[in-house]
């Protein structure tokens, strides 16, 4: 069979970049296929997540200043280790060379796969040559903005850029919990050596949702209900593997709480909605040891290829307040949501209060200022003897009890102020496209004839109808003309494909998974009817032209 790859090569979905140069590895463009497929599988991450969540999209600078780095950990623990030959120089990422000869690193430290590469007697994949030690390599692409050369970084991820926005979104959202951002671009890694096509990309397109959540409302989600019944085939760290419904996994505690528990069902679902068999998708969970460094939990949807076993596609994590705290203290900005309590709440309070009469011949013109620091102090800062240190002017000053009168009051207290917690799904477009054109490609003998079938599902398809004639003349391929300009009028995306047998342009239109095609034939102009083919079944149905719009767009 032929490979994937080499097929989407050959029909315009995607080619190696920057191939006339020699290539670099990890950079992939989408040909005219590809790019179809892409936006389609994009569309529907929108239609579940923008539209039916409402989680509103926002679209941020794919570079950003080191700051917003520094403070998400990026640039102190953003690393991968490296091994590289003391012969050829070539370098190797030493987890993924210990993977290959068999071992599960998942977890792994990094004294601990260096013991298990020398164990295993790992040598360099090109040349055979002595591996070095491990050393840590920072995964983001350096750079400078400006002439004055302020670092910049590309972003490894898109969700730093929501973070840093959170006081807008929040204004935004009317200020409540919970609520969702959503972002589709581009991140930058610069993986130490990609040797798995679409799988590693030094350049990918991530799809990232960041729902801020109060903490103290992650255990109940409104829309549980809608999605408790689904079944899951879940890796629970380091629990057996087990296929469970998701209400269940949060009963048991298996999954942490509700709100992480629906943004995965969802996640299952957008997957199968794109046409990935759900007996090739799973959760993993990761281990405490192979956590993100803001993680508290993270589950990984993973889904079975033939050619890479199984392949995370999407990471669905609880990051807790990790990054909006980070950046409040990288940036010295309050982030914080203030959550309403459901009913006011009175409470007893202590509080200083000054005595003005007797501050004012001791402190004069002052006395106005220090009963202000008198009120602004904690109670519990009291001196044993009672009195209170204040600094004024500069200077460490006690204030004797007498100026001023501890006393208890009652206040109304309509909530509080919180640091929102943050449930992220983050999707990567690119290995679910691999993961669809892997599911969906076969090849099966017909009639005693072999043929390459992509079994797109038609809300993926790069196209999602073919119009041919059945052969040139005798008005057939006008009359094929007015058929695709009245399709492509009704907004479906339409083929129009004049070379070659009808054979091979059926055969053409199934390799790059069109779901329909529909010829033009000589009854046509006698009844106005056209024969629609079915690529995955290859039957034939007589529909009339007039028809045709109405019965595809049911039909797709
Ligand atoms: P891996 O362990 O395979 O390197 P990761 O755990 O670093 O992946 P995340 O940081 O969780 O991946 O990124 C979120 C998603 O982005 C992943 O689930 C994946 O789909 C995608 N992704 C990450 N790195 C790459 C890459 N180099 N090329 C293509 N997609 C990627
Ligand atoms: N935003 C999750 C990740 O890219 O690691």
């Amino acid at each position: 069979m032929e490979d994937i790859l080499e097929l989407a090569k050959r029909r315009g979905f995607l080619w190696p970049s920057f191939e006339i140069y020699g290539g670099a590895s990890g950079f992939y463009d989408y040909g005219p296929l590809g790019a179809a497929l892409k936006n389609r599988v994009e569309n529907l991450w929108r239609r579940f997540f923008v539209i039916g969540e409402g989680y509103m999209e926002i679209s941020s600078p794919n570079l950003g200043v080191s700051e917003i780095f520094v403070a998400s950990g990026h640039v102190g623990h953003f690393a991968d280790p490296v091994v590289s030959c003391s012969e050829c120089g070539e370098s190797f990422r030493a987890d993924h060379l210990l993977k290959e000869s068999g071992v599960e690193t998942d977890g792994m430290s990094y004294e601990e796969i260096e013991s298990g590469l020398k164990d295993k007697g790992v040598i360099c994949i090109s040349c055979g040559g002595e591996l070095s030690k491990i050393s840590t390599f920072n995964l983001m692409f350096k750079t400078a903005i400006g002439a004055g050369g302020r670092t910049g970084y590309l972003r490894p991820e898109t969700a730093q850029n929501i973070f840093i926005l959170f006081n807008r979104l929040y204004e935004f959202y009317r200020k409540k919990l919970p609520f969702g951002v959503a972002q589709l671009g581009r991140a930058y890694r610069n993986e130490i050596s990609p040797r798995q096509g679409l799988l590693r990309l030094r350049e990918f397109s991530q799809a990232e949702i960041e729902v801020f959540v109060d903490p103290r409302s992650k255990e109940t989600h409104p829309r549980f209900s809608e999605v408790a019944k689904v079944k899951l085939n879940m890796v629970p760290g380091e629990r057996p593997e087990a296929e469970m419904v998701a209400g269940e996994a949060v009963k048991k505690g298996i999954i942490a709480h509700e709100f992480l528990a629906y943004h995965i069902v969802r996640t299952y679902q957008y997957l199968v909605g794109v046409g990935i068999p759900s007996d090739k998708i799973r959760f993993r969970q990761h281990k405490k040891t192979e956590m993100a460094h803001y993680a508290c939990d993270c589950w990984d949807a993973e889904v079975r290829t033939e050619r890479y076993g199984w392949v995370e596609v999407v990471g669905i994590a609880d990051r807790t307040d990790y990054d909006l705290k980070s950046h409040i203290t990288e940036s010295g900005v309050d982030m914080s949501a203030f959550v309403r309590f459901d009913a006011a709440q009175v409470v007893e309070k202590t509080i200083l209060a000054p005595h003005m009469k007797k501050l004012g011949p001791v402190f004069r013109k002052d006395a106005g200022l220090v009963g202000e620091l008198i009120s602004n102090s904690d109670p519990t800062g009291l001196k044993g003897d009672g009195s209170l240190d204040i600094t004024f002017n500069g200077e460490s000053v006690n204030v004797k009890p007498e100026m001023f009168e501890v006393k208890t009051v009652v206040e109304r207290v309509e909530g509080e102020k919180i640091v929102p917690h943050v449930i992220e799904p983050s999707f990567g477009i690119d290995r679910i496209i691999y993961c669809i054109l892997e599911s969906a490609h076969r090849e099966e003998e017909r009639s005693g004839e072999m043929r390459t079938v992509l079994s797109l599902k038609p809300v993926v398809a790069p196209y999602d109808v073919a119009v041919f004639s059945l052969v040139s003349k005798d008005g057939l391929d006008e009359k094929a003309v007015e058929v695709f300009e009245q399709l492509k009028e009704k907004g479906l995306l339409v083929l129009f494909d004049t070379s070659g047998t009808i054979g091979r342009r059926y055969a053409r239109s199934d390799e790059i998974g069109v779901p329909k095609a529909i010829t033009v034939d000589f009854r046509t102009l006698d009844d106005s009817t056209v024969t629609v083919r079915n690529r995955d079944t290859m039957e034939q149905e007589r529909v009339k032209i007039d028809e045709l719009a109405q019965v595809l767009t049911k039909t797709l």
